[in-house]
């Protein structure tokens, strides 16, 4: 693993997770050899790794050494991962693109490269296929913007070799990310199943007419979020159960909770609904753009983040 972390990243793939990642490798004092097919893209990229190393700094998170300019774009694939020791692939969520992506990046690879992806909901075991050398290819799904969220999902399809997840689990500790390993492939992998859990009750509950979107986001900011960033549901309920932790919690709840989480399952949104969904966040949004949104979270997930990892 060591050997990762002297050699440049690629990025292939210049989009709003691969500038991410270009911006937090970059700030872990790697180089990062890039490549996209729109010409915008190296423009793009840089403009966002300027805003982003402030971000960084802010975190701890830039190590002595490292230099936003050694970043560089190049025009093709072979270019941007020559010499490189990872790369990590950001194309369109397109099943046939990927496929096609994973194959160029391949055979323009010494077998030793790992090849990541930061697929959301892709198979890996469906991407590798026409891979000559599958085994170290993976999934390394971020979270949206990478920089800035830790957590990284590492899961390998039918043919990866283990050996290529362990040290991509090595390598992202060390860059400190937060790495977590599926045993399996999953459709989502964990935390967007996680989300996409409260997503679908959430949406229940203001289509039932129970309450309004803007009181949904109160309510998760200002409740449950606000432990979320320390603890996750296992904690909390072992914390709720008193001094029998988690066994209490069962023992309190545990018949009622069972009915009660039976309640929540999927929904099927009709157009209709979506409808009147959009326009719920429309004005729980207000006057306040996207990018003020984004401006805000990024804040306010660098406080966090300073919170939860003093630094200076
Ligand atoms: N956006 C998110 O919240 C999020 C979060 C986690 C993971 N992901 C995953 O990350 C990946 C990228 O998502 P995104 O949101 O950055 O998409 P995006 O559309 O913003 O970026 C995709 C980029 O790939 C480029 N591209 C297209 N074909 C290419 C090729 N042949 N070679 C090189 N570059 C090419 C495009 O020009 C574009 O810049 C997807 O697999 C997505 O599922 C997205």
């Amino acid at each position: 693993m060591q050997g990762l972390l002297g050699r440049p990243v690629a990025v292939v793939g210049l989009g709003q997770i691969g500038m991410s990642w270009a911006a937090c490798f970059l700030a872990r004092g790697l180089a990062v050899a890039a490549t996209d097919v729109d010409p915008l893209a190296e423009h793009r990229a840089r403009a966002y790794v300027a805003k982003a190393w402030p971000q960084l700094e802010a975190m701890g998170l830039v190590v002595p050494g490292a230099d936003p300019d050694r970043f560089t774009f190049h025009s093709s694939i072979p270019d941007a991962v020559s010499g490189c020791g990872l790369v990590q692939e950001n194309g369109p969520e397109v099943l046939s693109m990927k496929v096609a992506l994973l194959e160029q990046i391949d055979a323009a690879t010494a077998p030793d490269v790992l090849i990541a992806s930061s697929t959301s909901a892709l198979a890996m075991s469906d991407m590798q296929v026409r891979c000559q050398y599958p085994g170290r290819c993976f999934t390394a799904h971020p979270f949206n913007p990478p920089h800035l969220i830790p957590l990284v999902e590492l899961v390998g399809g039918r043919a990866t070799d283990p050996g290529s997840i362990a040290i991509a689990h090595e390598f992202y500790t060390a860059i400190g990310r937060k790495p977590v390993r599926l045993h399996r492939e999953v459709y989502g992998h964990v935390a967007n199943r996680l989300q996409n859990a409260l997503f679908n009750e959430a949406a229940r509950l203001v289509l039932e007419g129970v309450t309004t979107v803007e009181d949904i986001e109160t309510a998760v900011n200002w409740g449950p979020g606000m432990r979320w960033p320390f603890v996750g549901p296992f904690i909390n309920f072992h914390m709720a159960g008193g001094a029998q932790g988690m066994a209490g919690t069962f023992a309190k709840f545990g018949a009622e909770e069972a009915t009660s989480t039976d309640r929540v399952a999927r929904i099927q949104l009709s157009a209709e609904q979506r409808a009147s969904l959009i326009e719920g966040v429309a004005h729980c949004q207000g006057a306040r753009s996207v990018e003020e949104l984004e401006t805000m979270r990024d804040r306010m997930l660098v406080a966090l983040y300073r919170l939860k990892h003093p630094v200076g």
